[in-house]
């Protein structure tokens, strides 16, 4: 009797912890988003700062011109991150909507430029055009920070990093692809990588960044939340690739039927007027 009520206290505890860590989790992947976008905007405004003194210290209109020029694209970038977290923060939700994930990328990646500059990590981005995809923003956008992350700090000594989009009509599903031409994982970790609090790396680096071993974890709960998949392909001094699949907002607009004349026709929205 007893043991019977101790099983099930230990099954009620597990899934508390389990509720606790999907909150940790959370509260991880937030604590990330702060940590990248309060790094980059200190760094902007040291720039403005820095070329808002030198103009006044320089009166010559050369240095004025340029010290202007270099304040403008600061107040740029800034508008840009400023634009990207509030977009964030209106999809706080677990909501999924159609979402432009070409976008997502270059939102994401004006989060990370100063970081991939500062490891000399050079961005290629191969993105095909590709219908909207059924996500939730956010959560989608924090499993790229989480691999774009990884995949800079598996080239402690710079590299290449490329981001590829793409269709796959037959199946319904948009795929992103990140790759790195980093250390590779060998064979025997690859199993775990998934897992939650697996990490190789000694703690957080120069950057404030991994070590926690939930990164992976959390990307893959978020994509297959979505009915997505998470893939990964990695040689040991070659690199690693990230596959991601997710649902396409519209399936059947990738094989259309012949439609009726009038559907053909009429402007998408309007009731086609008959003659
Ligand atoms: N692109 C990659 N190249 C090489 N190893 C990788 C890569 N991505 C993940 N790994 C390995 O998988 C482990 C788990 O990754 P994960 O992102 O879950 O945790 P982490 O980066 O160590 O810490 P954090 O929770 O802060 O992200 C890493 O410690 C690393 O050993
Ligand atoms: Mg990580």
């Amino acid at each position: 009797m007893g043991g019977v009520q101790n099983e099930l206290s230990s099954q009620q505890q597990i899934e508390l912890l389990k509720e606790q860590l999907a909150q940790a989790q959370k509260l991880t992947a937030l604590g990330e988003l702060v940590s990248t976008t309060t790094h980059e905007f200190n760094n902007i405004l040291m720039t403005i700062i820095n070329y808002a003194k030198l103009g006044m210290r320089h009166r010559d209109n050369a240095t004025r011109e340029k010290a202007f020029d270099k304040i403008l694209a600061a107040s740029n970038r800034a508008a840009k991150i400023t634009n990207s977290v509030l977009g964030m923060a209106r999809s706080r939700g677990t909501d999924r909507e159609p979402t432009d994930l070409t976008k997502l990328i270059e939102n994401t990646l004006v989060l990370l430029e100063r970081e991939m500059n500062k490891y000399r990590v050079r961005v290629e981005k191969l993105l095909k055009p590709v219908p909207e995809a059924m996500v939730n923003g956010n959560q989608i956008q924090q499993v790229l920070l989480n691999l774009l992350i990884n995949a800079r700090q598996a080239m402690p000594n710079g590299g290449r990093l490329l981001i590829k989009l793409d269709h796959r009509p037959e199946e319904n599903m948009v795929e992103l692809v990140v790759r790195d031409y980093g250390s590779g994982i060998p064979a025997e970790k690859l199993p775990h990588i998934f897992e939650s609090f697996y990490t190789t790396k000694k703690g957080p680096d120069a950057s404030g960044k991994g070590g926690t071993g939930l990164g992976l974890s959390m990307c893959r709960d978020i994509i297959e939340a979505h009915r997505g998949r998470i893939r990964v392909d990695s040689t040991v001094g070659k690199g690693t690739a990230f596959t991601l699949r997710l649902p396409t907002a519209t399936p059947k607009a990738a094989t259309p039927a012949i439609a009726p004349a009038a559907i053909q026709i009429g402007i998408p929205g309007q009731t086609p007027v008959n003659s």
